[in-house]
């Protein structure tokens, strides 16, 4: 119980200044509530407005994928270079260290795999990602696709069960084999994830990017999809920023890099510096051969 004693009285009232009100620096965010915004602004630099999310979820749907075998050697030494982490929860509990303090992409949807067919998915208790502190809840959303209702009313339980809780989601748009992976495929795809209540999207580099991005009203992270030679995942990277990412969400591309500690470095001069492309490759050299 404070002492009530001798109170100092309150003169200080400043009424001279009026007090500020501050919008929030990412696209679509500001009406969102406080715990959202805490999480969000944990992943996004409030500095650049950009983040640098490392995808290591794959072996969900994949098994051990090439760079992923043994995530404790592979994936720890890139943590501490990245601002969020996408993974499974098996992966958060047997590997990551809780003392990481990197907000977590929590893989929230799942049920099948590429040897069946892909997308046939739920989602999990709300309290599990409760539990383990997510910051945002990645769902699989395949527009067009056989799964596209499954998926579309997943996104939506997730955005209502950690709207409860101020937990934003991620809304991840698949692509299949039978897609397109056009500006007017993305486009649609991207707006569908963001008009169902996702507060980010995560979707793919196309032609003509600026068309997705600008029609959707949050912001997007980029998919890095497929390995590259490490100077086109960074052209393409620096292109979708260019183009109105927020930032991007790599996997392959940096854990199956010639040397994935250098080339996430790299990927965090393109985002966070706007480093052209061709510097960011030089810097990813330098790195690569210090060793
Ligand atoms: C599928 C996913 C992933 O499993 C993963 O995050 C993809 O990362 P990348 O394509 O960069 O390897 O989100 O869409």
């Amino acid at each position: 119980m404070p002492d009530i004693d001798e109170i100092k009285e309150a003169s200080q009232y400043n009424a001279q200044i009026a007090q500020k009100t501050e919008g929030f620096f990412l696209k679509g965010s500001n009406s969102l509530e406080w715990g959202m915004k805490d999480r969000l602004a944990r992943i996004f630099s409030p500095v650049s407005g950009r983040t640098v999310m490392l995808a290591f979820d794959h072996g969900y749907i994949m098994g051990p994928t090439s760079g992923l075998e043994r995530m404790d050697l592979t994936i720890l030494p890139l943590i501490e270079y990245a601002d969020c982490i996408m993974c499974t929860r098996g992966a958060l509990r047997t590997l990551v260290p809780p003392t990481a303090g990197k907000p977590v992409s929590l893989r929230y949807s799942a049920g099948s795999t590429v040897l069946t067919e892909l997308n046939d998915e739920c989602v999990m208790d709300i309290e599990e990602a409760v539990r383990l502190n997510a910051s945002l809840l990645a769902v699989m959303v395949a527009v067009g696709g056989k799964f596209e209702a499954v998926t579309i009313r997943n996104l939506t339980r997730a955005v209502d069960m950690g709207t409860r809780y101020g937990i934003p989601t991620l809304g991840v748009t698949a692509v299949g084999k039978d897609m397109a992976r056009d500006a007017r495929y993305l486009s649609m795809a991207s707006r569908v994830c963001a008009e169902n209540g996702a507060h980010v999207v995560k979707t793919y580099f196309c032609e003509n990017f600026e068309q997705v991005a600008s029609t959707c009203p949050v912001p997007i992270v980029l998919a890095g999809g497929k390995k590259l030679p490490e100077l086109d995942a960074l052209t393409m990277a620096y292109q979708a920023i260019d183009q109105g990412a927020s930032g991007v969400d790599m996997g392959r591309n940096i854990f199956q890099a010639g040397d994935p500690i250098a080339m996430i470095q790299a990927v965090r001069a393109v985002v966070h510096d706007r480093e052209k492309p061709e510097k960011a490759y030089e810097l990813y050299n330098t790195l690569k051969n210090e060793k």
